[in-house]
């Protein structure tokens, strides 16, 4: 059970917050989270994803979304963004309110506090899954995450590699010390497909399954190193939706239905903000 009491006024018509993190950057989580979205939605959630990579927004690129700017209404007399609609994923991130290269200078505080008017001034409504693309490491924005609202729970991405898996460790801890429960490890980049059907494991092999089990939780599964995942990031059209039939897009789509099984499952039913018992 969570312990703390964060303010549980905010997104009241959101019922899981999933954040998207990992220690180190690189290792894949804009690519994860924007495809794990898009198969909520092809499963019928109602979804919406927070950018909170404030120093290094991707979503709007990834989404296909770059051009995109929300839009200012009067709700209750009070002024909301309406969030970017794309492929059914309701979204919000910095990059479609300032130009890039002035995120960038912001101090840590003012990162924080435009995270927190994502979740108060933007009209987010009714969600099933609402994620949080996070920024690397363990700082301030993990800080205030866990401080403003009650997390259903994190998912860590890392690489088979040593050196992310240290800092997968570092990040799976802290969420542990705020109490916020990682719901799994997922490994991304874990192989190559050769065209002969062997695998090269790049990056070394089970580093991912290692750490969960190390660690007691969940190994969600792994995504293999592939073109098309990278061009989906780029051309704003993640691999789920523009090759819905490949063995990646097979491999999200299984993490993304387990990860969802797995909370509606092991929450308690019939309260906004579920928490899970671990
Ligand atoms: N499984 C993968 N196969 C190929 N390219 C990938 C894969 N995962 C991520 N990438 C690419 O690696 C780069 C970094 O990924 P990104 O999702 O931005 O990482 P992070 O958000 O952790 O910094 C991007 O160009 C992305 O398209
Ligand atoms: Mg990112």
């Amino acid at each position: 059970m969570l312990n703390k009491s964060p303010n549980k006024n905010i997104l009241t018509g959101v019922k899981y917050t999933i954040a998207v993190s990992s220690g180190k950057g690189g290792v894949g989580k804009s690519t994860v989270a924007v495809n794990l979205a898009a198969v909520l939605i092809k499963e019928g959630y109602k979804t919406g994803l927070i950018d909170a990579d404030i120093y290094g927004p991707s979503i709007p690129t990834m989404l296909g979304a770059a051009t995109e700017k929300p839009k200012l209404v009067k709700i209750q007399e009070k002024n909301k963004l309406l969030p970017v609609v794309k492929y059914g994923i309701k979204m919000m991130s910095i990059g479609f309110l300032v130009d890039s290269k002035e995120a960038v200078v912001w101090r840590g505080p003012m990162a924080s506090s435009a995270l927190k008017q994502f979740m108060n001034d933007v009209a987010w409504d009714e969600l099933d899954f609402l994620l949080y693309d996070m920024p690397p490491g363990t700082g301030d924005i993990q800080l205030t995450l866990t401080q403003s609202i009650p997390l259903t729970g994190s998912i860590i991405v890392t690489t088979p590699q040593e050196i992310s898996l240290i800092d997968a460790r570092k990040g799976a801890k802290m969420y542990g010390k705020v109490n916020v429960p990682v719901l799994g490890i997922i490994e991304n980049m874990s192989y190559y497909s050769n065209k002969d059907g062997t695998k090269d494991y790049i990056f070394g092999k089970g580093g991912g399954k290692k750490l969960a089990d190390e660690l007691n939780i969940n190994f969600l599964g792994e995504i293999a190193i592939n073109t098309d995942i990278r061009v989906g990031g780029d051309e704003g059209k993640p691999i789920v939706l523009g090759k819905p039939d490949s063995t990646e897009a097979e491999q999200f789509t299984e993490i993304a239905k387990n990860m969802a099984q797995n909370i509606l499952q092991n929450t308690k039913l019939n309260t906004k903000q579920p928490v899970i018992e671990v």
